[in-house]
């Protein structure tokens, strides 16, 4: 009988260690702000390939001079020229950015950008075309470009008063040229590549994430849905703690 005392008690130390094993690599999983190339204490919603669950924006070629950005899961990268507090980002679309300099006709579609229940992206100075078939009448605005067998109307980038959108064309946001010699009538020049995004997690993600710290230090995390969860909320407990009486041997009443 004390055999089986001692025989317990070591199974009893060894899951112990086990446990506590399991919950270090819990702690690790927490979401430390980070450097990456010449950014400096980068964190949420930016995260980088390590820790890829801490954060919607994935940050790579730290060690490279230009740092590139992935927007969301199987998003284009694009090179990254600035991160701000105030979140934006400054992007290079070098695609974009070829078909504007080569004057092709496929620059004329809406750059790619994702959305999801917790974040959004939104170009800050963009202009909007109207790309409409060429048969369509003539389109009160100040600018229009033949383009294949499309015509693209636009306003100086000045103008905001746009008439509402023809059945049958398309509206298009592309991003402008922010510097003050603009050619207004060539839209290849006045169109850019290089653009800064407003990056807005969803005010309801950013309170699960503000509250996170308050719920016990916990970090803001992301699943493989694209929504937001504390790392220390019960579920996420559940999930990754070692259920230590699972590796109990089955006591069975003794034979006498
Ligand atoms: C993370 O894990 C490593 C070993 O895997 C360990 O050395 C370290 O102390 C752990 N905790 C933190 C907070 O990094
Ligand atoms: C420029 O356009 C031409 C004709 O459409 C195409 O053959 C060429 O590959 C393009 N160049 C680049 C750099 O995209
Ligand atoms: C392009 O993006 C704008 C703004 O998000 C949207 O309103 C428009 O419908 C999009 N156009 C196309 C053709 O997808
Ligand atoms: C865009 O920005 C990149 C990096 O700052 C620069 O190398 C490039 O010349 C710029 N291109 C244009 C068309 O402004």
């Amino acid at each position: 009988m004390a055999h089986g005392c001692y025989l317990m008690f070591f199974i009893l130390s060894y899951l112990l260690l086990l446990s506590l094993a399991e919950e270090q690599r819990r702690v690790n999983l927490s979401c430390p702000s980070f450097s990456c190339g010449k950014f400096r204490n980068i964190d949420f919603p930016y995260s980088k390939r390590k820790h890829p669950e801490c954060g919607f924006c994935l940050i790579d070629d730290c060690e490279k001079p230009v740092q590139k950005i992935q927007l969301g899961k199987d998003e284009p990268w694009f090179s990254v020229t600035s991160i701000s507090q105030d979140q934006t980002v400054t992007l290079y679309d070098q695609v974009f950015q070829r078909h504007l300099d080569n004057r092709s006709c496929e620059s004329f579609k809406n750059i790619s950008l994702p959305s999801s229940p917790s974040i959004s992206f939104e170009i800050q100075s963009y202009l909007t075309l109207f790309k409409c078939p060429k048969i369509l009448g003539n389109i009160p605005m100040n600018f229009k470009m033949s383009c294949d067998d499309s015509m693209i109307y636009y306003n100086h980038p000045d103008d905001d008063d746009l008439p509402s959108l023809p059945p049958r064309c398309s509206l298009i946001q592309l991003p402008v040229a922010v510097s003050k010699t603009r050619y207004a009538s060539d839209l290849f020049r006045l169109l850019t590549g290089n653009f800064s995004l407003k990056v807005r997690p969803n005010w309801r993600a950013r309170r699960h994430c503000i509250d996170c710290p308050s719920r016990g230090g916990g970090q803001c995390l992301i699943n493989s849905m694209g929504y937001l969860h504390c790392s220390n909320t019960e579920s996420y407990e559940k999930n990754h703690r070692v259920n230590i009486f699972r590796f109990l041997p089955r006591v069975r009443p003794d034979v006498t």
